[in-house]
């Protein structure tokens, strides 16, 4: 079968896990390559890396990369692409351009360019002047970097984080890519205690119990490329009948979340069985500052809540002072926690964290604190 190039984009921060998670689905080839992560592939394994990639972005079809100064250089190198390899002459095409330290930096004008030069492509291979438009959707992608032109179709259509578990959502939910992330940044394994004491939505749980039981992310919505008749119906089929085959139906989890609202909490356990992980997470309303730990070893991962529109300082102050004294002293258990709040490690006295990743929550750009606890014994 064919080979191509795909490009899993990633977050800010995120490149290393998305590389990790590209290479397990063995793809040996995987490398970084500003924010994105390239592999090669054959054409059948489109439908593989969308369904199982957790904390990718999306998948993109490398069409080309060239040198683009001018308009003129652009056009041409647009024009130049096998473009009817993919897009058929019923196809409906958009094309999203962008421009980032480049002599060309008008997006629209790299849209427009882009645009005449992919018909101008199709009208010559498929002898026709004119397009219905009717058929599967396709996206291009046309970005500019440093005036290199990166070509390439998105294959994902809507953005992975959107699984299709999760219909209520809190207050500030995390992007199910980044809870992911959060998750394979952790010390966390299928048979290890795992808390998140102000779970909102139950993201963060909701993924890892997704990944203990080995449950493709994607297994439950559908992608861009499925209407592509370049990649066969069948490789789609196949890849999802290998997921059902492949979900541990008996993998025992420890995994508890709590929040102080009960009408959250409700939705978190929704969001949990939808995503078919409603057995493996135990959800209760609870305060944190009501928190008990009785176990010696654990793994504690969670997005508290920051910023005046959330709670005040009061209560935040409270919520530090009381996680403080129940985690200080637990040796046992890594915790990892994500905030904008830069005083984090100030008020959580167990000493210097030993990571601190700089991420982005919808924008905002957040630390993720790593203190890691003693592993338990074998
Ligand atoms: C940033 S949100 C967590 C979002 C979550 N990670 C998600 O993906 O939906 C913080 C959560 O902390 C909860 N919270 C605030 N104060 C709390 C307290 N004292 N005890 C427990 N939960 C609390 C809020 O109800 C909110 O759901």
């Amino acid at each position: 079968m064919e080979e191509v190039t795909l490009i899993a984009t990633a977050a800010f921060g995120l490149e290393s896990v998305v590389k990790r998670e590209v290479q397990a689905l063995g793809f040996a080839d995987a490398r970084v390559r500003d924010g994105r992560v390239e592999f090669t592939a054959q054409v059948s394994d489109i439908p593989r890396a969308n369904l199982w990639l957790r904390s990718a972005d999306r998948v993109l079809l490398k069409m080309g990369e060239f040198e683009a100064r001018t308009f003129d250089q652009l056009f041409e190198g647009v024009r130049a692409l096998p473009w009817e390899d993919w897009i058929t002459s019923d196809g409906r095409f958009t094309v999203l351009g962008k421009g980032v330290k480049s002599q060309l930096g008008s997006f629209r004008a790299i849209q427009s360019i882009t645009k005449k030069a992919v018909v101008e492509r199709l009208k010559g291979a498929y002898a026709v002047d004119w397009f219905q438009e009717t058929g599967p959707e396709f996206t291009i992608q046309a970005a500019l970097r440093k005036d290199v032109a990166l070509l390439t179709l998105d294959t994902s259509g809507p953005g992975l984080h959107k699984r299709g578990y999760r219909v209520h959502t809190g207050t500030a939910p995390l992007k199910e890519t980044l809870a992911a992330a959060l998750v394979q940044l952790s010390f966390w394994r299928p048979e290890r205690l795992l808390i998140d004491p102000m779970c909102g939505s139950g993201t963060i749980l909701i993924e890892a119990a997704m990944m203990g039981r080995n449950i493709a992310p994607g297994l439950r919505r559908s992608f861009a490329a499925e209407g592509w008749p370049a990649i066969p119906a069948s490789a789609w089929h196949l890849a999802r009948e290998e997921a059902r085959d492949v979900i541990k139906r008996d993998e025992p989890l420890r995994i508890f979340g709590y929040d102080i609202d009960e009408e959250v909490i409700a939705g978190a356990q929704a969001n949990a069985k939808r995503a078919r992980v409603g057995q493996d997470i135990v959800f209760e309303q609870k305060d944190i500052r009501d928190l008990w730990i009785d176990q010696q070893y654990g793994i504690l991962i969670s997005n508290f809540p920051y910023g005046v529109k959330m709670l005040d300082f009061k209560e935040l102050n409270e919520i530090y002072i009381s996680f403080n004294k129940t985690f200080k002293k637990k040796k046992g258990w890594s915790i990892y926690v994500l905030t904008a709040d830069k005083m984090f490690p100030r008020y959580f006295k167990r000493g210097r964290p030993d990571r601190v990743r700089k991420l982005f929550n919808a924008n905002i750009e957040v630390r993720y604190y790593q203190y890691y606890g003693e592993r338990p014994p074998r």
